[in-house]
């Protein structure tokens, strides 16, 4: 029998690329998508046929019911929120039994994870999931004879042993953090029924994807959160905990490097991120930025923004006001937090960088519908950062710190707006002139092919060069 392979799909920017809908477009082509990185920190939504799904921890390809879905050694599992996800999916009529696997080599999410995530990760933005705290605990393994790294297989083995360490990692925390003994115990025994219910779809077999590819299985990666939040080629330290570069789904996925086939990339028609960070593309700048981070918009930005007049926004020209109309039409906030994206031009100086880092073949550009939104701005011109200076001489890189980062001066091109475009484009070969020749530019700069659209939010609106992917 032929042997399979496996294609990995990541975010090229920094997160909320929409790639859940491409996953979601492609599954079709696979037997198995797996995860390899993170946990609840990731927020994929995926439409069908009036039915939302918001999932955190389980692959997108949920509503191609005979797909396996995976999750890898890479990841780290909230059992409490799993649980909740898995009676959501069934809610919406989909069983997951005998279709979801996850590694035993997962580390758990622990208690006192999720304190000191709350606790101290206000100053890069996180969203309070334990992820860093979790990480950190995999990298220092023990403490004494304390497991601090809690891994499935581990406390599958010896629950009552390691859920009274799991218990003292909590115990040990500075006693300002500490949770009271009762908390605590509550959060213990609740981590136990979740114990419970998640060990049917637990495998302790390492080998588990290998075994499938070997016999002709194809495997789809689903990256979460995206390159440019890699924890260490992102753009710290405003990143993730995780690796989330492309090589890592053959860390974190739990299958050789030797079946690799293609890298996907997701890209956004213009940007967005979430938290702090260097941000050359943003619209409205540093305005944007503290409006964003403000307690007000922090807290209710998606109720006040509901009631703004978008095309007042949107004819004053005004880089901030635009760039709150393109949130509010994309329904850009946290799908976990709320939080309000920043938002920004597309930058293809950043996109040409995550390609040759991550070895990208093709990319998927989401939400091209959106650009609409310019036509109707005073100066009817999609504004792309092309280029990037730093100290007036051009680089063909993101630099390596923040600092440096947040120097650099873009250099943006105005593309003739278009909106007639988006009704219908069957196919490539089709595509509206301006439509074409922004996909033309794109690729020009990023240095690839884009093998897909989005074109509008539902599941047909999206045109897919089929032949690239198979
Ligand atoms: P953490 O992953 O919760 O530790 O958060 C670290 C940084 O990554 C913060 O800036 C988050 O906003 C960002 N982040 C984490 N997950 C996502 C995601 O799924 N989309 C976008 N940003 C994310």
């Amino acid at each position: 029998m032929m042997q399979g392979y496996s294609d990995v799909l990541i975010g090229l920017q920094y997160g909320d690329e929409g790639k859940a809908r491409v996953v979601d477009a492609l599954a079709d082509h696979y037997d198995v998508i797996a995860r390899f990185n993170g946990g609840a920190n990731a927020g994929h939504t995926v439409v069908v046929g009036g039915t939302t799904l918001a999932l955190k921890q389980v692959p997108s390809g949920i509503f191609h019911p005979n797909k396996i879905l995976y999750i890898g050694s890479g990841c780290v599992v909230n059992l409490v929120k799993l649980v909740t996800e898995i009676q959501v999916v069934r809610k919406a009529g989909i069983d997951l039994r005998d279709r979801l696997f996850i590694s035993g080599q997962a580390s758990l999410i622990q208690p006192h994870h999720l304190v000191l995530d709350t606790a101290h990760g206000k100053a890069i933005g996180t969203t309070r999931n334990g992820i860093g705290p979790c990480y950190a605990d995999r990298a220092s393994r023990m403490c004494d004879e304390r497991l601090l790294n809690v891994r499935l297989a581990d406390v599958l083995a010896n629950p009552e042993v390691v859920l009274q360490q799991i218990k003292e990692n909590c115990l040990e925390l500075p006693e300002a953090l500490r949770p009271e003994t009762g908390v605590i115990d509550e959060m213990i025994l609740e981590l136990k029924e979740a114990l419970t219910s998640v060990q049917p779809y637990v495998t302790l077999d390492p080998l588990f994807l290998e075994r499938r590819v070997r016999k002709g299985a194809k495997v789809l990666f689903e990256g979460a959160q995206s390159c440019m939040l890699d924890v260490t080629r992102g753009s710290v330290p405003y990143v993730t905990s995780s690796n989330t570069v492309a090589a890592a789904a053959y860390v974190g996925g739990d299958l050789s490097q030797r079946y690799h086939r293609k890298t996907i990339g997701v890209a956004k028609a213009f940007m967005s991120r979430v938290g702090h960070g260097p941000f050359p593309s943003e619209l409205g700048g540093e305005a944007s930025a503290h409006y964003c981070a403000e307690g007000d918009c922090l807290a209710h930005g998606k109720k006040n923004e509901a009631h703004y007049n978008i095309e007042e926004l949107l004819q004053s020209g005004d880089a901030l006001k635009v760039g709150i109309a393109l949130r509010v039409l994309s329904d850009e906030y946290g799908t976990g937090t709320g939080r309000p994206r920043r938002i920004g031009m597309l930058d293809t100086a950043l996109l040409s960088h995550s390609v040759r880092m991550n070895g990208v073949d093709g990319i998927f550009l989401t939400k091209c519908d959106l650009l609409e939104v310019f036509e109707r701005t005073p100066n009817r011109a999609i504004p792309v950062v092309r280029r990037y200076l730093q100290k007036g001489k051009e680089i063909d890189y993101v630099p390596m710190t923040d600092n440096e980062y947040e120097e650099v001066e873009p250099v943006i091109s105005e593309i003739p707006a278009f909106s007639a475009a988006f009704e219908s484009s069957p196919s490539f070969s089709e595509l509206d002139t301006q439509l074409a020749s922004f996909v033309r530019l794109v690729e020009e700069d990023a240095g690839v092919p884009i093998f897909g659209l989005g074109l509008g939010p539902e599941r047909d609106q999206m045109l897919l060069d089929l032949n690239w992917i198979k």
